[in-house]
């Protein structure tokens, strides 16, 4: 049997990634947390070093699938040196730990790794981050690759799924929106290709069977769903389908305020379609299970 490290598996979608492998008889699954370390996760920090190495050794993985990270582009913006030894130096370790053990490792990263003026991206397309968050994913990228060249990074655009709260995703948060009748501008500038993380689960899970079987999902892969939305276009379609009234959010043509975002990053996920098989999930006709737990 094989042996899956997930890390991030408390998270948005190291949630998904745990089910998705989970659910497959040929692996056996080990979730790793910080402080979230519950339901049958090892709590484990991955800025000690020392432990991330005993860890491996012990456990002795045929893969890694590494979702741990500081995610919130404005966090990463404001604690450069928590960021760069989260998602980079921490990274290199966890992939120099791997190596060690022959493990495998998928760096999951961002669309952010690109400026966003000239999509779609392929995955050699030179990347040009603006944020700090951006910076540390292409960092984190480029440890996963150096460390070990047979290792992969899968790039991922905007997830939502089911969250603990609405306020987890950047997606179902959108729906605070609705539920409060206070007019707002809601972005309508930056155009996202919002991703169920089950989906992300699944490419996850099929790229590392190909790998245990074929040895050939080194390097960078693209993943994401196939609808072209601004978040004005999440908010009007989320209101439509649980039937909250929309009339006060109005589109905001103008960036983002905060850590500089790019405009458009969607991702040519040619190559990753014709080596997996990921049907896309639809936003309008899912979106509405992850909202309706959370409305009063
Ligand atoms: N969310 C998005 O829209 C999005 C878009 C593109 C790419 N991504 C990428 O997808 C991956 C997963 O994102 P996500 O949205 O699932 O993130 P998330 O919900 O914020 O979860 C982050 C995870 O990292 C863990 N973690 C944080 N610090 C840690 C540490 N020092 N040691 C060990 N674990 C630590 C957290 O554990 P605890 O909570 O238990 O402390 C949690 O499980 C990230 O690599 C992110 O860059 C996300």
């Amino acid at each position: 049997m094989n042996k899956a490290i997930v890390t991030g598996a408390s998270g948005l979608l190291g949630r998904a990634i745990l089910k998705s492998f989970d659910a497959d008889p040929g692996w056996e699954v080990v979730g790793l947390a910080k402080s979230r370390a519950r339901d049958g996760l090892l709590c484990h920090d991955l800025l000690h070093a020392d432990a991330t190495e005993e860890l491996l050794q012990r456990e002795r993985p045929t893969v890694v699938i590494h979702a741990a990270a500081e995610r919130k582009p404005d966090v990463c913006e404001g604690r450069p040196e928590f960021t760069q030894a989260l998602n980079v130096t921490a990274s290199s370790t966890l992939c120099e730990a791997a190596k060690a053990v022959d493990a495998w490792v998928l760096f999951i990263s961002t669309d952010y790794v690109f400026d966003g003026t000239q999509p779609p991206y392929h995955p050699r397309d030179t990347p040009h981050p603006l944020n700090a968050y951006g910076e540390s994913k292409l960092g984190g990228e480029e440890a996963t690759l150096r460390v070990n060249p047979g290792n992969a990074a899968l790039r991922v655009p905007i997830l939502y799924g089911e969250v603990e709260r609405l306020e987890e995703s950047a997606v179902t948060e959108i729906a605070c929106s609705l539920l409060d009748s206070t007019p707002v501008k809601m972005d309508h500038w930056a155009v996202r290709r919002p991703t169920l993380v089950d989906d992300v689960g699944s490419a996850c899970l099929q790229l590392a069977n190909h790998q245990v079987s074929s040895q050939s999902c080194r390097g960078i892969w693209h993943f994401s769903g196939d609808e072209s939305m601004t978040k004005y276009d999440m908010a009007l379609a989320m209101g439509r389908v649980i039937g909250l009234d929309s009339s006060h959010i109005e589109p905001d043509e103008q960036p983002p305020p905060g850590a500089p975002r790019p405009h458009d990053c969607s991702l040519d996920c040619a190559e990753f379609d014709a080596r997996c098989s990921v049907v896309r999930s639809s936003f309008t006709s899912v979106i509405g299970d992850f909202l309706r737990p959370h409305l009063p």
